[in-house]
């Protein structure tokens, strides 16, 4: 039995069963045996392998994209460039050394890593030695002073989510519970009708009894914040992550370890707990909030119109022995089969930007929010 388990169990004897939003939040950030608080997950030694982890063209394609947002932005002398979930801080590290030629954008970039996980904080202080970062616990710390760059890659997906499960007289939540027979844990479904049923989306309106819907307060919440923040202050954002194109019903809830997929249930703490990522309604909270939304337009689309295809050819001829390795990577992050399609990009941008780098044509209809 694993700390964290014996953890959980106590807890829903004390209080009753667990959302599976609290059980997501306890298995990421419970201090000392949460999933990101205790080790370093990524590579091919850890779970997973995330896209800066591919390939440095990755944290190359998107530190261009925040120096063509700061010129679009006037070129402001103090600009707030803070990353959200920075895993081993090696997107920052590429994003910076890509910049260092653009004229005064390192001076202006006043670096900050938004992070909870003292492991890697501890792994983003190696990769970003000789730079001036800050690290904060959360989004709305980050400083009111000056415009704001926003990046966020994986952030999202590792937000808690709540799990709503329709019945014959509405909707109820899932929840996790002790398993009896087993000594670990099971799904149940809440007794009473849920109140965050108002929080679905209208496509769930139809959905039929047994089928599973899922919300991330915490990512609409951020998203919110992160759009009210550039209203205020000017600025951009940018998110990559997995997750759906369109907002609907269905369970994306998944564990990923070593490199496998798992039972969310089976080890809490010991895999990767994530969920897709529903950009419509990040977008909406955004625009709800003042910025203006664009996208979501594929990562294979967003890196190739961004240069990565040039940066491959660069890197290759540079380093012939590696000609094969950076092909692979630049496939891996951009094929549609691969990752180019299910992982998306949007971006979110203050009045003083008209349209964010690699996304004309992509603005989202500033559609009314839709009650369910
Ligand atoms: C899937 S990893 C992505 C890491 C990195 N962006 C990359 O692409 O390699 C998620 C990151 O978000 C951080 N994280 C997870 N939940 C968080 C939270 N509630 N607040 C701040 N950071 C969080 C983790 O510690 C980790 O750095």
């Amino acid at each position: 039995m694993t700390p964290l388990l014996s953890r959980l169990g106590a807890l829903i004897r004390a209080e009753g069963p667990l959302s599976v939003a609290r059980y997501m939040a306890e298995c990421a950030t419970q201090p000392g045996h949460g999933y990101y608080m205790k080790a370093d997950p990524f590579g091919s030694a850890g779970d997973f392998t995330t896209a800066p982890e591919i390939s440095q063209m990755f944290g190359e394609m998107v530190g261009l994209w925040c120096a063509l947002a700061w010129q679009m932005m006037g070129s402001p002398p103090r600009v707030h460039l803070a990353e959200l979930g920075p895993g081993r801080g090696t997107l920052m590290a590429d994003l910076l050394r890509a910049t260092a030629r653009v004229p005064g954008f390192r001076e202006a970039a006043h670096i900050h890593l938004v992070e909870v996980s003292p492991v890697l904080a501890e792994r983003q202080r190696q990769a970003l030695s000789g730079h001036d970062v800050r690290w904060r616990q959360a989004f709305e710390t980050l400083p009111q002073d000056a415009p704001l760059l926003v990046v966020a890659n994986e952030f999202f997906d590792a937000l808690p989510v709540h799990q709503l499960i329709r019945g014959d007289d509405g909707w109820h939540e899932r929840l996790v519970d002790v398993d009896p027979e087993e000594r670990g844990l099971r799904f149940v479904v809440g007794r009473a009708v849920t109140p965050l049923a108002a929080l679905l989306q209208p496509a769930c309106r139809n959905a039929v009894p047994g089928e599973i819907a899922e919300i991330c307060p915490a990512g609409v919440r951020t998203a919110a914040a992160i759009g009210s923040r550039l209203a205020a202050q000017g600025g951009a954002a940018l998110i990559v992550d997995f997750g759906h194109g369109e907002s609907g019903c269905g369970a994306s809830l998944q564990a990923v370890r070593q490199h496998g997929r798992d039972d969310p249930l089976a080890a809490p703490g010991e895999a990767d707990l994530a969920a897709h990522v529903d950009f419509p309604t990040l977008l909406r909270a955004a625009s709800d909030s003042g910025a203006r939304g664009f996208g979501p337009i594929g990562q294979g689309a967003f890196l190739t119109r961004m240069g990565i295809d040039l940066r491959a050819r660069q890197l290759a001829s540079g380093n012939p022995a590696h000609a094969k390795d950076i092909a692979e990577a630049r496939d891996r992050l951009v094929e549609p089969e691969a990752m180019g399609s299910l992982f998306k990009v949007i971006a979110f941008v203050a009045s003083d930007i008209p349209t964010p780098p690699g996304f004309e044509t992509t603005e989202v209809a500033q559609a009314a929010p839709d009650p369910c």
